[in-house]
Parts: structure tokens; sequence; C-alpha cells
């Protein structure tokens, strides 16, 4: 163990309740979500001060789509606003955005944003911003597959040659270390679908509120639970 404890170098975040934070207000569940990006705003400047490298948050699933379409809509806008207002401390706070999923299935004003806010950002290198948009790990691993299968049908790649860091390079988070530390919020206690390879070492702290009242001290707390684990990977 390190003399002083670590700072995660990755943190991910299934963020969870902002329906029902908006139904106990009697509120729509929009205001829910609007009132969750408020919290994505603190817990990405929290990081930034607490020294974590990587953040990544689930914020579209590709189970939501399933959601009625008004809903997908105000996430959509959401998601879009929170882009054009974060394009500036992107730049001064020197952070990177990158994302992870079906971008394609994005509206195309969505993907346009995204995809010029993750190219200008490319050479930043204080804070890493993984966006999780219409998301859903089994299929990122089937894609993975899929590739690893095409090569080895062609010839270009030896069956015998993968292992489980060739199978990485090939998910959407290639080159993105593993996340140390998995947040749940709204006291669920489920990975649904989430970083399902990524996650095989991450410590999960689950908080019992919901994701709209999430400040910066949940984070802090979550990250002092996670120092005061021992991490042992599997060994003595
Ligand atoms: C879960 O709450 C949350 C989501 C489906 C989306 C998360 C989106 C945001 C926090 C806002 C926009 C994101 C960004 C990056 C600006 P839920 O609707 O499943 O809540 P419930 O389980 O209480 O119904």
């Amino acid at each position: 163990m390190p003399e002083f404890p670590e700072i995660p170098h990755h943190i991910a975040i299934i963020m969870d309740g902002n329906g029902r934070w908006a139904g106990e207000r009697g509120l729509p569940r929009r205001e829910g979500h609007r009132a969750g990006a408020e919290s994505v705003r603190e817990v990405t400047d929290a990081c930034i001060h607490l020294g974590v490298k990587y953040l990544t948050l689930y914020a579209f699933s590709s189970e939501n789509w399933n959601r009625p379409a008004a809903e997908v809509k105000a996430l959509m806008a959401l998601l879009d606003r929170f882009l054009t207002d974060k394009a500036k401390d992107l730049r001064k706070q020197n952070i990177r955005l990158k994302a992870i999923g079906q971008i394609d299935r994005l509206p195309g004003k969505t993907r346009k944003l995204l995809n010029s806010l993750i190219q200008e950002t490319a050479g930043h290198s204080n804070l890493t911003l993984v966006l999780a948009l219409s998301y859903g790990a089994r299929e990122e691993i089937t894609c993975a597959a899929r590739s690893l299968a095409a090569d080895a049908a062609t010839g270009k790649l030896d069956p015998a040659a993968i292992d489980d860091k060739l199978f990485a390079s090939r998910l959407q988070t290639a080159g993105i270390p593993d996340p140390d530390l998995l947040i749940r919020t709204s006291g669920e206690m489920r990975v649904s679908n989430f970083l399902l390879w990524q996650i095989s070492y991450a410590e999960m702290v689950i908080v019992k509120k919901f994701w709209p009242d999430f400040r910066q001290h949940d984070l802090n707390q979550a990250v002092t639970e996670y120092q005061r684990r021992h991490r042992r990977f599997g060994a003595l």
C-alpha cells in the first residue's frame, strides 16, 4: 500500500435517480434530468480539484432509446446545452472530451457538437471526460469480438494471439485505463450493462442519494471510502 492513500485515477459513474428526484417534487422527469446536468458540472469540477484523470459518465444507455420520445428529446436537448455551455470550460480547464457508445444514433446536431469538441480538445491533458452515450457494454464487447473474428477469418490474426490486452484494444475504451472506482447513485445495486469488461477490478460505492442531489462532498466521501478499502486485485 502506498504511504498516502491514492486518488482514483479513473472514476466511472452510473447517474441514477433523476426521475425519482423529480417525482418526489411533483415535477416532470425532464426537470430531474436538468437538475442532474448541474450535478455533472459540479462533479467534473470536483474531479479536477481532486486530481482525478479520467471521469466516465453513463449519460444515455442503449436501452434509454425505449423511453417516451419526449423524454429522449429533452435528454438530447440537455446534452446539446451542456456541450455548448461546457465548451469554454473544456478550453479553460484543459479537459479532453471523449465519447463511447453508438454515437451514429445521436441526432445530427448533437453528433456534430460532440465530434467538434472531441476534435478540438484531443490534446488536452488535465482531465479526460468520457461521455457514455447510446452505450451498452454487451454491444461494445460483441463489436470487439466481431472485429477480432473478422481479422482471424482473413488470416490477419492468429486466434491463439488473442489475449485480454488485444481484446481491450478493440473496445471503445482502448487507451483509457480501467476505472478504479465505480459509483452508482439512488441506492441501486446493479451495473446495468455499463463497462462490463472494464470494471473487473473496480471498487464499487453505492450512494443512496438521487443523482441530482449528488454534490462535491458526496464525491469526496466516495473517494475516502475507496481509499479505506484494501485493493488486492485478487492477490493476498
Ligand atoms: C438516470 O435517471 C439518468 C439518466 C437516464 C440520464 C442521465 C442524464 C443526465 C444526468 C443529464 C444530462 C447529461 C449530461 C452529460 C449533461 P433515471 O431517469 O433513470 O431516474 P429514475 O431511475 O429515478 O427513473
